[in-house]
C-alpha cells in the first residue's frame, strides 16, 4: 500500500507520513547510520523530510543532503529558518546557507521555526523573494498559536501559508480545541511534530494494550491515531532501521471505534483553550 497524501493550499500533494531529523548530525560517528535510515525511509515512501538550520547547527541538514543525493526529485524537502535570522535579509542568507548544506538548489517548503521579533511582513517578504528566485517553492510556519495565525493572515501575503508545524500527539492534544479546527477550516494541514512524544508515551499501559490487540507497536498506534485525521502530517524521527520500518507500517494500521474511545479515555481531549505547547 502506498502512503496516503494530503493536499497543501498550493494544490501540491504530500505524503501524510514523513521523516524528522532533530538530533541527527550531532555526532559524526552516527552519520552513516542516520543517512541509511533516511534512505530506507525514502525507499519505503516516507519522502517528506523535515529538517532545520537549528538541528545540530546545520549538521542535520548535511545528513539530509547526503541522504537525498542522487534522488532529490523523489523528496519533498522541508527546512526552517530560526526567528533570530528571520529578518528580510537574514532569511535569504539563512536559506542560502541551508541550500549549501542540503546540496540542492531548492527547498520545497520553508518554515519560520517559531515567532520571533521580526514582523511577519519582513519574513513573508523574504519568503516571496526566495520563491521568485526559485530557492524555495512555498513557505509555512511552526509553533504559531491561534492569535499568531490570525495576525499572520491579516499580514499582506499571509494567505500564502502552507502549513503550521505543531507539537501534536496523544499526550499533547491542546490544539484540538481551536487551532486545529481553525487550520482545517482554511485547508491548512497541521504537521505533527514529536508525534510519539520522543518515545516518552510508548510505555503507557493503555497504548500497549491497544497495540497488542492489533499485533502492532505502541508507536504505530500513536501514529495511526494522528494519521486517521484529515489534514494531519506526522514526521517521526528514527535513526534505527527497525523504527523506520515500524513507522512506515503505521500508515497501514486502521484503528476502530473501540480503539478511539479507549484512547480518548486514556488521553482525554482538551475541554477548553490551552496555551500552545512546544518543545
Ligand atoms: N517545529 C518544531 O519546533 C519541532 C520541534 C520538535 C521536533 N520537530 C520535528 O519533528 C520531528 C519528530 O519529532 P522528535 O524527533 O522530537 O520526536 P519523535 O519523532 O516523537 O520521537 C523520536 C524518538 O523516538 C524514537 N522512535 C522513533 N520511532 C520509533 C518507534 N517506531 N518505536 C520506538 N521508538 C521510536 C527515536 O529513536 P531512534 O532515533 O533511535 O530510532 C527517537 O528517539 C523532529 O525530528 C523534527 O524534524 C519540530
Amino acid at each position: 500500500m502506498t502512503i496516503p497524501t494530503t493536499t497543501l493550499p498550493s494544490g501540491t500533494a504530500v505524503p501524510v507520513l514523513g521523516q524528522g531529523t532533530w538530533y541527527m548530525g550531532e555526532d559524526s560517528r552516527d552519520r552513516a547510520r542516520e543517512v541509511a535510515a533516511l534512505r530506507l525511509g525514502l525507499d519505503l515512501g516516507m519522502t517528506l523530510i523535515d529538517t532545520a538550520e537549528m538541528y545540530a547547527e546545520g549538521g542535520a541538514e548535511e545528513v539530509v543532503g547526503e541522504a537525498i543525493a542522487g534522488r532529490r526529485d523523489d523528496v519533498f524537502l522541508v527546512s526552517k529558518v530560526l526567528p533570530m535570522n528571520a529578518s528580510r535579509r537574514g532569511t535569504i542568507a539563512a536559506c542560502e546557507r541551508s541550500l549549501k548544506r542540503l546540496r540542492t538548489d531548492r527547498i520545497d517548503l520553508y518554515l519560520l521555526h517559531w515567532r520571533g521579533s521580526p514582523d511577519f511582513a519582513e519574513t513573508i517578504g523574504a519568503f516571496e523573494t526566495l520563491m521568485r528566485e526559485g530557492k524555495i517553492a512555498r513557505w509555512g510556519v511552526s509553533n504559531l498559536d491561534l492569535q499568531d495565525m490570525e495576525e499572520l493572515m491579516d499580514t499582506p501575503g499571509g494567505e500564502g501559508v502552507q502549513t503550521n508545524q505543531l507539537l501534536y500527539n496523544l499526550t499533547r492534544r491542546g490544539i484540538e480545541h481551536d487551532l486545529q479546527p481553525w487550520c482545517r477550516a482554511r485547508g491548512i494541514p497541521v504537521m505533527a511534530y514529536s508525534p510519539i512524544e520522543q518515545g516518552r508515551m510508548l510505555r503507557h499501559p493503555e497504548l500497549r494494550r491497544i497495540a497488542e490487540r492489533h499485533g502492532a507497536t505502541p508507536a504505530q498506534v500513536g501514529l495511526a491515531w494522528l494519521l486517521r485525521q484529515d489534514g494531519v502530517i506526522a514526521i517521526p524521527k528514527a535513526s534505527d532501521p527497525a523504527h523506520v520500518r515500524d513507522n512506515r507500517a503505521a500508515a497501514d494500521l486502521r484503528l476502530d471505534g473501540q480503539d478511539l474511545a479507549d484512547l480518548d479515555r486514556a488521553f482525554p481531549p482538551p475541554r477548553g483553550p490551552r496555551p500552545l505547547e512546544m518543545l
